[in-house]
């Protein structure tokens, strides 16, 4: 009797944990420190936890606009980031266009014309995105639009979208002449100064994450 009453609660608590853990428990015990069980079910559990944990730098999309009720929810999020004293040093400019895109493409085609055999996939300069979130900062505001950027990938990890945040393309287009007309295009406010651009669409791979060095983590106790 006390065998069956023990085989009963053994499969009752596998139950219940199954019922708890509606997130993948074993990919999260990869990802957190879990101390037990029900820890690790709150953990999994958890939606925020699970985009940051499973969002990727995203480098082929589908060719599907992103809907710009969406891109507008996005921006939203990424406003509603900390800023050293609120004061929001960015300006941010949500690039729908594909013509534009398109075109600003073309002298980096140019400029690199055996881009194609190098890369068959390549769709475009921004990692083959088909919108871009292209965000400046007057001086010093780097670390507020760094955390500007980090609240929107993760807002559209959540909304099953991929982001790739962008320096290269930033260089190229200060860089080269013939793709002045883009940056006139996204008209920033004199002092401020293109830092990076998000690319971002419906992803079209969903690669494996890169290493971590935890060992930079120390916990002082
Ligand atoms: C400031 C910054 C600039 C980046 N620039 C580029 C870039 O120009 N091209 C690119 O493919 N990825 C770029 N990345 C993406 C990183 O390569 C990527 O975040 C890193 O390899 C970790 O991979 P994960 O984002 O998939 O976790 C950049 C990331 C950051 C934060």
């Amino acid at each position: 009797m006390k065998k069956i009453l023990l085989t009963l609660a053994a499969i009752a608590a596998v139950f219940s944990l199954s019922q708890c853990c509606s997130g993948d428990v074993e990919k999260c015990k990869k990802g957190a420190d879990c101390q037990n069980a029900e820890q690790c079910c709150q953990t999994a559990d958890n939606q925020v936890i699970k985009a940051i944990m499973e969002r990727r730098s995203i480098r082929k999309y589908k060719d599907t606009p992103v809907e710009h009720e969406k891109l507008a929810t996005i921006v939203k999020c990424g406003i509603n980031a900390p800023s050293g004293i609120n004061k929001q040093p960015w300006e941010i400019r949500v690039v729908e266009s594909q013509e534009l895109i398109n075109q600003v493409n073309e002298v980096y085609k140019k400029a690199n014309p055996d881009i194609m055999e190098k890369d068959p996939s390549f769709k475009n300069m921004f990692r083959n995105a088909p919108n871009l979130i292209c965000v400046a900062t007057a001086q010093g505001g780097n670390l507020d639009c760094g955390l500007l950027g980090e609240n929107m990938m993760l807002a559209a990890q959540s909304m099953g979208l991929g982001t790739c945040c962008l320096g290269g393309p930033v260089r190229f287009l200060k860089d080269n002449a013939d793709a002045k007309f883009f940056l006139d295009k996204l008209g920033f406010s004199e002092g401020y100064e293109l830092i990076y651009i998000l690319a971002i669409g419906y992803p079209d791979e969903s690669p494996d994450a890169k290493p971590r060095d935890e060992s930079k983590v120390q916990y002082i106790k």
